[in-house]
């Protein structure tokens, strides 16, 4: 077999290993998951469709396109929608990267950029944090002629740490036109600053450069289903839509996630919880000692020296965490929020593992 030199020389994904079933003892704090679960509403809508799933999908996921531009006052042709937004990662760099040329990073951020762009043979350019948090000067600067795309992850997976209006206003203006600006706001819901960037009015000003990425698989508890979306450019979605597997979106996850940007309640008590809980962290390991990083999403991370024995010592009390070194920050480690009772259990796990 001709195996491609630059995908066998990247690191095999290990699935953590699965926690789920009233039965099982692990807490899964590692995926930042909606520890809330699904809309009630998504729930029913995905129930009430159950019988016809011997049907294909809208290949152009045409009722959930509209409803998520609705929301945000752009047509359907300006979104894409795809099988988790980890997808739409890799469309956009198949439809945008070769050997060659450049993709533009921080290093200690979601590791689906690196990974996606050296599989299609692009070289993946990467630039420490700043307080944990993205460099955009430094970025900017990192620019080259063969730079193709710029992902910028905000609020930033795994340090929660964002990047205000202004700088990142200073970015876009520093990015050449032909460069895609990739936004990933997983976790933009849970961001609490007022001068969060908002670069909606950017598109609807018809701004070709930037895709904003989004996924109901963090506020709206539907991972499972894997339903990520983009907005963007209509030219762009045009692009990427060459790009799609055409039944790339199940037809349960188009309906539930209709019915789950229905649902504002669900939404704001999951947000309510996710801000409840950084304050709960905040307090609980600064009285361990420990530092937390200032985050704005549904997790927290933190040094805590040795992260592999810390998450060892965790699962072994029933805890699973993401120790942080295989994403570029050793030592430290990032946990997800759970419910109000799990939380508090794994402060006492925490105190127990670090006293041991
Ligand atoms: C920053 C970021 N982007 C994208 C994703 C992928 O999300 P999805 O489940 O929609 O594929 C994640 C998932 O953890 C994430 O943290």
């Amino acid at each position: 077999m001709h195996y491609k030199e630059h995908i066998q020389s990247l690191p095999a994904y290990k699935p953590a290993k699965l926690v789920s079933g009233p039965s099982a003892e692990l807490v899964k704090l590692s995926s930042n998951e909606n520890p809330l679960g699904p809309s009630p509403k998504a729930i029913a809508a995905f129930q009430a469709i159950a019988g016809e799933i011997h049907r294909y999908p809208d290949a152009g996921a045409l009722a959930l396109r509209s409803a998520l531009g609705a929301k945000v006052g752009l047509g359907p042709e300006h979104v894409i929608c795809s099988n988790g937004s980890d997808e739409l990662l890799l469309l956009i760099c198949l439809g945008l990267l070769g050997e060659g040329d450049e993709a533009l990073m921080a290093s200690g951020t979601f590791i689906s950029y690196l990974i996606r762009s050296r599989e299609l043979g692009a070289r993946a350019v990467q630039v420490p944090l700043r307080n944990h948090s993205h460099d955009l000067p430094a970025m900017a600067a990192a620019l080259r002629e063969r730079t193709r795309v710029v992902f910028v992850c905000n609020p930033n997976n795994p340090t929660g740490a964002t990047v205000g209006a202004a700088e990142v206003q200073a970015f876009l203006a520093a990015v050449p036109d032909d460069v895609l600006i990739v936004m990933d706001e997983a976790y933009v819901e849970f961001a609490t600053r007022t001068d969060y960037p908002d670069l909606l009015p950017e598109l609807r000003a018809g701004r070709k450069n930037v895709i904003l990425l989004r996924t109901f698989a963090k506020i709206h508890g539907l991972a499972g289903l894997r339903l990520g979306y983009g907005y963007a450019h209509p030219e762009l979605i045009g692009y990427l839509d060459r790009v799609r597997p055409v039944f790339n979106v199940s037809l349960p996850a188009q309906v539930a996630g209709i019915a789950a940007l229905d649902d504002d309640e669900h939404l704001e008590r999951s947000r309510a919880h996710a801000i409840a809980s950084r304050a709960f962290f905040e307090h609980r390991l600064r009285g361990l000692g420990l530092k937390p990083i200032a985050g704005e999403t549904n997790f927290v991370a933190f040094a805590v020296g040795d992260d592999a024995a810390v998450t060892a010592g965790l699962r072994e009390r029933g805890f699973a965490v993401t120790p942080l070194a295989g994403w570029g920050l050793p030592g430290l480690i990032r946990v997800s929020f759970g419910t109000e009772e799990q939380n508090e259990r794994f402060i006492a796990a925490l105190q127990s593992t670090l006293e041991a």
